[in-house]
């Protein structure tokens, strides 16, 4: 058994079950419409969301002005990955993204585990948007056109009942509280997220009817956002030099790298999304030539965007000021008595969050459609529609797998789980590309450059150790007492050091090597109760993989 949970597929085998899937009716050719334009639109439309108009708030209170090297940071370390997936999809040219590509390295075990991750980042990241959207959405409401639903409509129950328990907690008075006053049904509070749930609804419906359709919507949506980002830094620049309050950029590093490193979970969540467009390969004209472009140039334009942002909206309110705002771009203008600019600002936030929730929405039925050709999942799930040409029944499950919790959840767990389970997809996706065989370049293909890092990626390792050696020997010396976080900690620099003398025993390309490192030290800053959560929704995967998928594998 051992050995067949590691059973492998060739990439050669992959394609030819695609086109036997075709051949053999539980598929059906979709169009091959995406550009290289296309798949730049559509990373920057699955990036830029509601990280850049919600999270980037508390990054910026945290680290002052100086969160933009955090913005750089985690846009080498995305570049790095964006690389390997390049790499990637540029050599198995199907839909599928990273599951397919651990099918290939890993086998058939850590391909299901992949696969199940992924929900984390598309359909949990996805409840995560639909709340921000329903947010802005009442906003607007509230402000154009004067409408005020209840708040037990718009309100997460999970949200509700924290505030409630917290307060409970803290001796305070509950009787105004939500949970307390919203209507009852069956003896329990009714309070649900209704606009969250009808935007999932429709992006649904969208993400159904097909992909041409998908794009030309998503293409406007993206056009519409960076006009408004490009307008908002035409602005703030303006309102900058004119009001004076250039000195708000000193100091630009208030609370020193540590600061900074805190906005890490709020600025990685900004930038998922880029590796959606890998789950397109199918739809596109030359996804080997297209895919990898397509990636880099939404990475480039995304950390372009976010740089500039961040300059201007610390630029023009200190720093300090942003203490528990969730709509940053609005408030800063609201702050200089320029509100109408702040409600345009918000109708753009609605906007961008809906284009991310497209993204995802198409590319999580795509992820499962590979799983089901591969046996994994029922047959249905790549049933793709005689008239619409999209995986019908696959998209109509993603809707309930969203639209269902987003009626309920509360977003900053939510937030933990999406980063956790994107980080360790990246981490699989770049220890992967260690693995796959090295081949010559191809004009027009893309092929990651090998750079041996027998003695860099050693030499960095021991830097970290040097830098962070503080903190290594708190961690140290307080093992049984300190939480999980600083256990974490020890566990990503026993890993680094592995790593490293593999490296220099291996020569091991220095690309993917850097990728999987910064992407575990992001994974280990995330709260360790997520963590646990992360590791439940594991054994869950795990449950269905041995009882159902293992025998079911056309592998089998
Ligand atoms: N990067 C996406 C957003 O910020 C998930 O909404």
């Amino acid at each position: 058994m051992a050995n067949s949970l590691f059973r492998k597929k060739s990439i050669e085998k992959i394609i030819r079950d695609h086109e036997q899937g075709l051949a053999d009716g539980h598929g059906g050719e979709m169009r091959k419409v995406l550009t290289v334009r296309d798949l730049t639109f559509m990373g920057i439309a699955a990036v830029i969301g509601a990280g850049i108009f919600s999270t980037i708030g508390s990054a910026a209170f945290d680290g002052g002005p100086g969160v933009i090297f955090l913005f750089l940071i985690t846009a080498v370390t995305c570049g790095f990955t964006a690389l390997c997936y390049a790499e990637f999809a540029s050599r198995v040219p199907v839909s599928g993204s990273a599951y397919t590509y651990s099918y290939v390295t890993f086998g058939e075990l850590v391909a299901w585990i992949l696969g199940w991750a992924l929900i984390l980042e598309y359909s949990i990241g996805n409840i995560v948007v639909a709340i921000s959207w329903s947010s802005y959405f009442n906003n607007i409401l509230h402000n154009v056109f004067h409408i005020n639903l209840p708040a037990w409509l718009t309100t997460g129950y999970s949200t509700a009942s924290h505030v409630y328990q917290d307060a409970l907690a803290a001796g305070k008075p509950v009787d105004n509280l939500l949970f307390t006053t919203a209507p009852r049904f069956l003896g329990y509070p009714f309070i649900i997220n209704l606009p969250a749930f009808a935007i999932v609804c429709i992006i649904t419906l969208l993400a159904y009817i097909g992909i041409k359709e998908s794009k030309n919507t998503a293409n406007f949506m993206v056009g519409l956002k960076i006009c408004v980002l490009i307008f908002i830094a035409v602005v703030g620049i303006w309102v900058i030099f004119s009001n004076d309050t250039t000195s708000n950029w000193t100091p630009f590093l208030p609370n020193s790298m540590s600061g900074v490193l805190k906005g890490v979970s709020a600025v990685f969540f900004a930038y998922i999304g880029f590796d959606a467009i890998s789950t397109t390969a199918e739809e596109c004209a030359n996804p080997q030539r297209d895919m990898p472009r397509g990636m880099i140039n939404s990475l480039i334009l995304c950390t372009l965007i976010y740089v500039v942002t961040t300059l201007v909206i610390t630029g023009m309110v200190n720093y300090k000021e942003f203490e528990g705002v969730t709509d940053p771009l609005a408030f800063v203008f609201d702050k200089i008595n320029m509100h109408k600019v702040g409600t345009f600002i918000s109708i753009s936030a609605v906007v961008a969050a809906t284009s991310v929730m497209l993204v995802f929405q198409i590319g999580q039925p795509r992820i499962w459609m590979s799983m089901s050709r591969d046996g994994l999942l029922p047959k249905s799930f790549s049933r793709i529609h005689p008239k619409f040409q999209t995986p019908s029944f696959a998209t109509i499950i993603t809707g309930f797998v969203v639209g269902i919790p987003v009626l309920f959840a509360d977003d900053k767990l939510m937030t933990d789980l999406t980063s956790i389970g994107t980080l360790f997809a990246f981490v699989l996706v770049c220890g992967g590309v260690l693995l796959l065989p090295r081949l010559e370049k191809i004009p027009g293909k893309f092929r990651l450059p090998y750079i041996n890092g027998q003695w860099i990626i050693p030499a960095l390792v021991v830097l970290f150790t040097i830098l962070f050696s503080g903190r290594i020997a708190d961690a140290a010396s307080q093992i049984g007492t300190e939480g999980y976080q600083e256990i974490l900690f020890l566990v990503f620099m026993v890993v680094a050091w592995v790593i490293g003398v593999m490296s220099f025993i291996r020569k091991y390309s220095l690309i993917p090597v850097l990728g999987m490192l910064c992407c575990l030290y992001l994974m280990i800053e995330i709260p360790a109760k997520s963590w646990l959560v992360f590791f439940g929704w594991m054994v869950v995967g795990l449950a269905i993989y041995f009882g159902y998928s293992y025998r079911r594998s056309r592998l089998a």
